[in-house]
């Protein structure tokens, strides 16, 4: 019999945060996200700070490699993230010019990054967690700098460069409560009211096996209410979240977290066939994944062991559709 994977038990794309250097290095991980996923974000290589290290020189290395990767193996690239509070490189942290100058380098770095990759990401992050937990703006540089118009401005600039890209607003805690998701669909709907070009919703959805059904199930809905597309950006389902070292990954655990797969793949299976972006896991395998190193704890949040086989929680997430 053919071999169960991901991408062929799904009915919509399925992706995951690719690390350029494992891709390149480690075989296991290459041939597990050949294997499994036709979507990919690149988790760090198009960040400011990665691809855009000085004024005057941008880094394409890992981005081109990982773009290169993806089309001789016929998988689609999402790009991450044109404008972001972090991974700022020092010299726009420290750059001193006066509005037009900042507007300048604003549109100039989402322009150059767009239109370098015209044709080859079908898809972009413009902006990032521009909203705070509490509903009001979040403090960036770029809404010190720019005034708060500037996620418009965004989504403007990069339409220009690359008229056929789908743009997206990404945040996470829409299924936190309705404070911080209403602040979101109220900046999305107001862009679409205005006709900006955003044509997507992301929802990161960094969760956590305890969080009940129905945040999430309203986090899905609610954003589906937009009538844009729909991505879960950046799922991990998080099985230590109180942070106890001494936490081991047990069966009861892994059943648990298989049926959160589960729940989120169903609900999300179950919106409108056109709204259905996909599906993408923030990392691979337990191995790779950030929740470890960013919490300094112990925690199993993806599908995959850290030894690449498959959890209770891959068969989940096949079984939610
Ligand atoms: C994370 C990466 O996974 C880490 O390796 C990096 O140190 C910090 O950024 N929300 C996002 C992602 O939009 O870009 C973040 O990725 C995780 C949270």
């Amino acid at each position: 019999a053919e071999e169960v994977t991901l991408q062929k038990s799904l009915p919509f794309p399925i992706g995951a945060a690719v690390n350029i250097s494992l891709l390149k290095n480690k075989t296991a991980y290459r041939e597990l996200v050949t294997k499994e996923f036709n979507s990919l974000t690149p988790e760090s290589a198009m960040k400011a700070g990665v691809i855009h290290p000085q004024e005057n020189t941008y880094n394409w290395t890992d981005a081109d490699y990982l773009v290169n990767f993806a089309k001789e193996n016929n998988k689609r690239v999402h790009g991450h993230t044109l404008i972001w509070y972090k991974s700022l490189p020092s010299w726009i942290t420290n750059y001193q010019g006066d509005a037009a100058a900042w507007e300048t380098l604003f549109k100039s770095h989402i322009q150059t990054i767009v239109a370098h990759f015209k044709g080859k990401v079908v898809s972009w992050d413009v902006v990032n967690e521009a909203i705070a937990d509490d509903g009001t703006m979040r403090s960036s540089i770029w809404l010190e700098k720019l005034g708060p118009d500037y996620i418009a401005r965004a989504f403007q600039y990069a339409h220009e460069a690359d008229p056929d890209a789908l743009l997206f607003y990404n945040d996470y805690g829409h299924e936190y409560g309705p404070t911080k998701r209403g602040a979101i669909l109220d900046l999305v709907n107001n862009l679409k009211n205005r006709n900006i070009p955003i044509h997507g919703i992301g929802l990161q959805m960094h969760t956590r096996y305890t969080m009940p059904d129905n945040n999430l199930a309203s986090a899905i809905n609610t954003a589906t209410q937009t009538g844009l597309k729909v991505h879960i950006a950046e799922l991990d389902i998080a099985m230590n979240p109180d942070n106890i070292q001494s936490l081991t990954f047990s069966p009861a655990l892994a059943e648990q977290q298989s049926q959160k797969y589960k729940f989120i793949v169903k609900t999300f299976n179950a919106i409108p066939k056109s709204q259905q972006f996909g599906i993408t896991t923030w990392n691979v395998s337990d191995a790779d994944s950030w929740i470890p190193g960013n919490y300094d704890r112990p925690d199993w949040p993806l599908p995959f062991d850290s030894n690449y086989a498959k959890k209770p929680a891959y068969q989940g997430i096949i079984d939610g559709v």
